[in-house]
């Protein structure tokens, strides 16, 4: 059994008005707001976190944003920072997801400042990395990767490291319907695991969690989140639904 509580975490990317989130967020507490066998996070759009955070007092399940900006504060319009998401008690933010990297231009270097910068605010940056099926058909994938874990990891101190959730999200995966093979995702999740040795060292690298995200759903998560190096779960589709996001939680809470 591995030593790393699993992690299922929503990622509801722009879907749900206030009212909605309000009323899914409800139902996740009512069914997995007391236990602590897998840890969960919600990770809505910012006009609902506020809302969502208050519903969350008092449960089990923790808030997550989907994305930040760098700097602290100053003239970034329509931008919010690591201590504005702190002060409404987020803990995690999703940082370099592949729609950010595709539709907004963001670098490794970019997204390296805003994983610095989440850590300094006491955020844990779920950092995302993957493929394309173009660099996947070119045998590339690992390079790939590995640019992006050393890239978005740069000047994190070891201290620090155990606290960064890292997501494999092979693009080609994401919203297709099209799953990993379990195989293709361990080899990917050890090859992560193997980076995170050189850079911080055994310890550090037991302790970081690294979820599987890309169409995963309650048919195919039981023998993803069985892998060795498979933590959890960044999840799309799946967690815009009570019940099909609780069933993951039930999966992840299953693995022994
Ligand atoms: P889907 O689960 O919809 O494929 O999305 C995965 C994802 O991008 C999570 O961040």
């Amino acid at each position: 059994m591995s030593s790393r509580k699993k992690l299922i975490a929503g990622n509801w990317k722009m879907n749900k008005t206030s009212a909605d989130a309000l009323a899914l967020v409800a139902d996740i507490v009512t069914a997995v707001g007391r236990q602590t066998d897998v840890e969960v996070v919600v990770c809505p759009p910012f006009t609902s976190l506020e809302k969502v955070a208050a519903e969350l007092e008092g449960s089990t399940v923790k808030l997550g944003a989907q994305n930040m900006h760098q700097e602290a504060s100053g003239a970034f319009t329509g931008e919010i920072s690591a201590p504005m998401l702190r002060a409404i008690f987020a803990t995690h933010v999703i940082l370099g997801h592949s729609e950010r990297r595709a539709y907004f231009g963001e670098t490794d270097a970019l997204v390296n400042k805003k994983v610095i910068s989440a850590l300094k605010n006491q955020l844990r940056p779920i950092l995302c990395v993957g493929e394309t099926l173009a660099e996947r058909e070119a045998g590339s994938t690992l390079k790939v990767v590995q640019t992006q874990v050393e890239a978005g990891l740069e000047g994190v101190s070891k201290e620090l490291a155990a606290s960064v959730v890292i997501a494999y999200e092979p693009v080609w995966a994401i919203g297709t319907g099209k799953v990993a093979t379990t195989e293709q995702a361990q080899e990917v999740h050890a090859f992560i695991r193997g980076l995170l040795v050189k850079l911080f060292g055994d310890t550090v690298a037991t302790k970081v969690r690294i979820l599987y995200g890309g169409s995963m759903k309650p048919s195919n998560a039981p023998e993803l989140l069985a892998q060795k190096d498979i933590d959890g779960g960044l999840i799309g589709g799946a967690s815009l639904e009570a019940r099909s996001f609780v069933e993951l939680v039930t999966a992840a809470a299953a693995i022994k």
